[in-house]
């Protein structure tokens, strides 16, 4: 229920409601554009960011939150570590299980590979599974992967890399036969063809849903097919740092169970980085759309082995996050609302923005709205616009919310607002890193026998994703990444183990002046968690005699 001072405001958006059913509002032309990222998105904060001091992308600008973990210090002492027992030997060790990793591990065990997943949380604890709109792919006549291509670079403001974008959209219409062929059951029309959306920045209908919890459907089959196929897994079990050979390849890591606190060594002829984004963080004080182990984990091990980056001055701020109520704040309000017909208006009941335009644009006019003071103040103090959702109903049909929309009238039915009579208060959430672990469309990073897939690398969104791109680009990279990881675990000559680049990494610390004071990296939990470094302290005082873990 709203609360009554915003009654005012509720019956201005209803008033304008008939006229806004005829209103068309223009898209915003490239100077346009350019204006309002430059002024209100929060990747253009010249105080959110600052270079990075250490590692290959030494010099360039970095969100602050994620500069700090990437300088950060190991949690292992590497004379400590006995490289010379191995607990598990496989071909492929895959890090991190949401739709990327899941799918990594699949197509790494077809293709022949021992392969290991492990996790920090459960199998399917991941971003995968809040993905609510859909899956693009160009699957109809009068669509094809060429202009699935035009319009994902022109979202990601021409920066995408080509070659990746060009795996993306050649391979997506493959993905959702695949999916559905394990077992996701699309949306479909009485005649059994598929029933798709549109989405911001997308030219044509391509959006593959199932219902408004898409992504919870794609890792329900995944997860299914994991346990189906015997692929074995680690739960609770997160990579603390890579382990490297005396040639300089990739060649296993150190997990370390946060049930028991033990270490466990993994070699591995390829490990396929899977660990998802870095909305934990909460940059810039955003609330999150992201999952609670969001941490920028596999950013951290890669960069510490020295794998490039890409992109990481931008992150993606969902324009319609939950403002109200405060339960629910940051939560996603997923774009198929705006899909369907929802339009975006300010306190005064005007339209200021083409509901669809890309993301980063939406975003930047929300917040120009309520700095411009046409939000509206919660009782919390935080700000939103609404997102009038009746409209849907009136544009398609009476029960169109009720059907397509079943998880959001169920979020917010729980605070009694009633989204099929009300609109939602929203406003910007981080919801996800469109940078990343640079890769190649094999997902081969630029260390050898180190391979990404997922939210965690960067390239192919260049500085904006589009919706639905996400949870295409899972199944897209994971596969492809799992398949050439097992191609290369078959033919890799593992030298001998080593944890020398942890030195090599503190020496660097020391020569940039960066002392002590940095985190002991991966992060593993945000912020207001009990902190890994509570776990290993009761490790290490347990088991000060094997003198195993160094503690930050
Ligand atoms: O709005 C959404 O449902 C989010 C989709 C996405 O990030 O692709």
């Amino acid at each position: 229920m709203y609360p009554a001072y915003m009654g005012e405001s509720i019956r201005k958006v209803e008033a304008s409601r008939e006229r806004r059913l005829e209103e068309t509002r223009p898209r915003v032309g490239d100077q346009e554009k350019a204006a309002l990222l430059t002024e209100f998105h929060p990747d253009f904060i010249k105080e959110g960011m600052r270079e990075l001091l250490v590692g290959p992308n030494r010099g360039e600008p970095t969100p602050n939150e994620v500069a700090a973990l990437l300088e950060g210090n190991s949690r292992v002492n590497p004379d400590k570590i006995n490289l010379g027992k191995v607990d598990h030997d496989v071909d492929v060790l895959v890090i991190g299980c949401g739709g990327a990793g899941a799918s990594a591990a699949l197509l790494a065990q077809e293709n022949g590979a021992k392969t290991l997943l492990v996790t920090k949380l459960r199998l399917g604890d991941a971003n995968t599974v809040g993905a609510q709109a859909g899956t693009q792919a160009a699957d109809r006549s009068n669509d094809s992967p060429a202009i699935h291509y035009l319009d994902t670079i022109g979202g990601g403001r021409f920066d995408n890399i080509p070659e990746l974008v060009e795996a993306l959209v050649r391979d997506a219409p493959s993905v959702i036969k695949w999916l559905e062929e394990l077992g996701v059951n699309w949306d479909k029309n009485p005649d059994g063809s598929m029933h798709e959306l549109s989405g911001g920045g997308a030219s044509r209908l391509r959006l593959h849903s199932a219902r408004d919890y898409t992504g919870l459907e794609e890792m329900r089959v995944l997860r299914d097919e994991v346990h189906n196929r015997c692929i074995d897994y680690l739960e609770f079990s997160p990579v603390i740092e890579l382990v490297m050979d005396d040639k300089g390849q990739v060649a296993g890591a150190i997990l370390v169970n946060l049930e028991t606190n033990e270490l466990t060594l993994v070699r591995a002829g390829a490990v396929i980085m899977a660990t998802g984004g870095a909305g934990r963080l909460h940059i810039q004080g955003f609330p999150t759309t992201n999952h609670y182990g969001a941490t920028a984990d596999g950013l951290v091990l890669a960069y510490r082995v020295g794998a490039e980056l890409i992109f990481m001055d931008t992150m993606q701020y969902h324009p319609t996050g939950a403002a109200y109520p405060v339960q629910i704040l940051g939560q996603l309000v997923t774009e198929k609302v705006r899909t369907l017909g929802a339009q975006l208006v300010n306190a005064e009941g005007e339209q200021f923005i083409m509901s669809l335009e890309p993301r980063d644009v939406v975003a930047s006019a929300n917040i120009r709205e309520c700095r411009h003071m046409k939000g509206i103040t919660t009782p919390t103090g935080e700000l939103g616009v609404w997102l009038d959702s009746p409209m849907i109903d009136l544009l398609r049909g009476e029960g169109t919310i009720a059907r397509e929309l079943p998880a959001m009238v169920r979020q917010f039915g729980r605070y009694n607002i009633d989204i099929t009579k009300e609109p939602m208060l929203v406003y910007p959430t981080l919801h996800y890193q469109n940078g990343g672990i640079k890769i190649d469309p094999d997902g081969a990073t630029t260390i050898p026998g180190l391979f990404a897939a997922g939210e965690c690398m960067g390239g192919v969104h260049g500085r904006n994703r589009l919706i639905g791109n996400s949870t295409l680009d899972i199944f897209v990279f994971g596969r492809r990444a799992g398949k050439a990881a097992a191609r290369y675990a078959r033919e890799v000559k593992l030298g001998a183990l080593t944890l020398d680049h942890v030195g090599k990494w503190q020496a660097e610390l020391k020569e940039a002046g960066i002392t002590e004071s940095r985190p002991a990296t991966p992060l593993l939990l945000p912020n207001y968690a009990r902190q890994p470094d509570d776990y290993l302290a009761d490790y290490a005082r347990k088991t000060l005699s094997s003198g195993q873990i160094k503690v930050a």
